[in-house]
């Protein structure tokens, strides 16, 4: 009120008005600008993005703010058209998505756009599902960023394991069942039968298996050779946290069958222990469709009930 009442006796003298008018618009965008969404800071760099696994809703506020505000999106195959619907209409969106067995673009290719980009001064998001830290090889492109000198940051996302289990009912830890939590890709540089077995079979212990699919049955294979029990529960979830989750729970020793029974396809994350139990119980989502894989060579077979 103060600042309207004195610049009507200041319009005469300009520098004074000038003055006021900017003490008023730093005032406003304080007091509002959350609302506006003016008041985040968007630095002219790269974004290395986590876009979540799938919901949008579980994008995070700062990822959301950003997509908003970039001139360019590099984004990856798993980013939903949803979660695209949210960037500036004005920004120039590329998709540089990467899938198993079908790479549109080397990742050399991709460094090289950031790279580009990074260069024009211009704010670019490099959206990449989930996290970018996990089996998403935003090491690597932070690293060539580097070698060209270009600003970045990075903005954490709810990586799959998380994202899947939680909408499928299955906490990852359980005091009573399992202490420790594995993260695990079937999709080594080197052989997976350098990963190291001993670790990765030890008891009360949840696995979370990504990019697993196609190696379904060494996995199972190995884990069973290396003394995990083939009852041990395994849940298979499908396009996990959209309004197209499966949740195809079964055991460690029918892994492969309930793969090709369900006809399973990517993206799909592999939970295995005991806390799998907890599916059919704590089973929340409204559009999750929950099958319960009953085994051809043990017909008879049912998941322990959870506790
Ligand atoms: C290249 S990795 C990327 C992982 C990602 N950076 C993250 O933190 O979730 C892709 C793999 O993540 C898993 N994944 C990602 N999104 C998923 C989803 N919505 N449902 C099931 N699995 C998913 C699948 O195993 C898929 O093959």
């Amino acid at each position: 009120m103060f600042i309207v009442v004195s610049m009507k006796y200041d319009m005469f003298i300009p520098k004074l008005f000038i003055g006021k008018c900017l003490l008023a618009f730093t005032a406003f965008v304080a007091r509002w600008g959350h609302y506006l969404n003016l008041n985040i800071s968007v630095r002219q760099k790269v974004y290395l993005v986590g876009g979540g696994p799938g919901d949008p809703d579980l994008l995070t506020v700062k990822a959301h703010k950003l997509l908003q505000k970039a001139d360019v999106v590099l984004y990856d195959a798993l980013i939903s058209p949803e979660i695209l619907n949210l960037t500036n209409p004005k920004a120039l969106l590329i998709s540089v998505g990467k899938r198993a067995n079908n790479h549109s673009k080397k990742q050399q290719e991709i460094n090289q756009l950031l790279v580009k980009y990074g260069k024009q001064k211009r704010s670019v998001v490099r959206l990449k599902g989930g996290d970018p830290f996990i089996y998403g090889r935003g090491g690597e492109e932070l690293q060539a960023l580097i070698s060209a000198g270009i600003d970045f940051e990075v903005v954490p996302g709810i990586t799959a394991a998380s994202g899947c289990a939680s909408y499928a009912g299955i906490p990852l830890t359980h005091r009573d069942y399992s202490q420790t939590v594995m993260f695990i890709t079937a999709q080594c540089r080197n052989s997976e039968e350098n990963l190291d077995w001993t670790s990765i079979a030890r008891k009360n212990q949840t696995v979370v298996v990504y990019m697993g699919l196609l190696k379904n049955d060494v996995l199972s294979q190995q884990l069973i050779a290396y003394g995990r029990c083939p009852d041990t529960p395994v849940a298979v979830v499908e396009n996990g946290t959209t309004s197209s989750q499966r949740v195809i729970t079964g055991t460690l020793g029918c892994l492969t069958e309930m793969v090709k029974e369900h006809q399973v396809i990517s993206p799909a994350l592999m939970i295995i222990g005991e806390v799998v139990v907890f599916a059919r119980q704590l089973d929340w989502h409204p559009n999750s469709q929950m099958i319960q894989h009953i085994s051809k060579a043990k017909p008879f077979y049912e998941l322990r009930e959870a506790v």
